[in-house]
């Protein structure tokens, strides 16, 4: 049973982050809110008891598949999972559609990983329940949009700051984090810079996009500009994104974040990274004030669960 429209909940499936409006955002941050405060004090919040999450991630993760798994069970619902394409029956030449077809009745929301730029979309389309996507190729990643949205606005007060500047450092063309928190982030008074190699800048169609709504941006291959950002969103390189591995390997230590730098920075700038990380981020930053990427990490269980219980129909009052 489709359980979002019987409740009349507004957002169905996630897909992209430009699916969300203002209000949706600034709601859901409320709703992150209210459920970090609620579990201080205990272990969950049954909102979705009775309800199955379909975790089918078809690309290496940790963080995202776990925290959805997380978000699930302190919701009082329950997970199936599937993990890896060579265990599941694609590798014996199923179609992503015949897979998923079946989930229909195994489960109440699909939240799917997948290598192909716009794999969640094609998925939304095939079922009735609800479709997340949790990362689709070098597309989107809206729920880590989401978590970001939430980390930033916790440590920066979106809705009150005046023109906070972000800093996105590292595979820019390819990272579909920052892809997505872009488009979350232009609901509100802040300023983009892009720092990194040109080859990996800003995809053309995110710079019209950003035209469009009127936002104030700069690019830019200069790591010093890091020295003028609130935020710094630093991404790996993503190597299994480039066609050819040789260009990787040139672009592998384009920019490495140390202590040193960071004490060049304005004082109460934020260093923020999706992980995982690998060398771009060195760990002489970790212990600094600064650096709150296991903090962001574990907002991902609130907001998450915030997502879910929303698109489910039952959300948090
Ligand atoms: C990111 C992803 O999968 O896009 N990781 C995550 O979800 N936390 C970033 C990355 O893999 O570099």
């Amino acid at each position: 049973m489709d359980m979002s429209k019987r409740m009349g909940s507004k957002i169905k499936s996630i897909l992209t982050a430009d699916q969300f409006s203002k209000t949706e955002l600034d709601n859901l941050l409320n709703m992150s809110e209210k459920i970090e405060a609620e579990l201080e004090t205990r272990k969950s919040i049954p909102l979705l008891k009775d309800h199955i999450l379909a975790a089918l991630f078809f690309e290496p993760s940790t963080r995202t598949r776990l925290s959805f798994e997380s978000a699930m069970h302190r919701l009082g619902g329950k997970v199936i999972t599937a993990v890896g394409m060579q265990f599941s029956s694609l590798a014996k030449g199923e179609t992503l559609y015949d897979t998923l077809k079946v989930m229909e009745s195994y489960a109440d929301v699909v939240a799917i990983r997948h290598p192909v730029v716009g794999a969640s979309s094609i998925a939304a389309q095939s079922i009735s329940v609800p479709v997340i996507n949790a990362g689709d190729g070098a597309g989107e990643h809206p729920t880590q949009g989401i978590l970001d949205l939430y980390t930033i606005h916790k440590r920066k007060n979106l809705s009150a700051s005046k023109n906070i500047n972000i800093g996105f450092i590292g595979d820019i063309k390819y990272g579909r984090t920052i892809h997505s928190l872009v488009k979350l982030l232009w609901h509100y008074n802040v300023n983009f810079t892009f720092i990194s190699p040109p080859e990996l800048a800003l995809p053309t169609e995110y710079e019209a996009l950003l035209q469009e709504k009127n936002a104030s941006y700069s690019i830019t291959d200069n790591i010093e500009e890091i020295y003028n950002c609130d935020v710094a969103y630093i991404t790996r390189i993503q190597e299994e994104r480039f066609p050819d591995r040789s260009e990787y390997e040139k672009f592998r230590d384009s920019f490495v974040i140390n202590k040193e730098l960071i004490l060049k920075c304005k004082e109460d700038i934020i260093l923020m990274h999706p992980l995982p990380r690998l060398n771009e981020i060195s760990t002489d930053v970790d212990g600094m004030p600064q650096a709150i990427y296991f903090e962001q990490a574990q907002n991902g269980l609130y907001t998450r669960m915030a997502l879910l219980s929303d698109i489910l129909g039952c959300p948090m009052v």
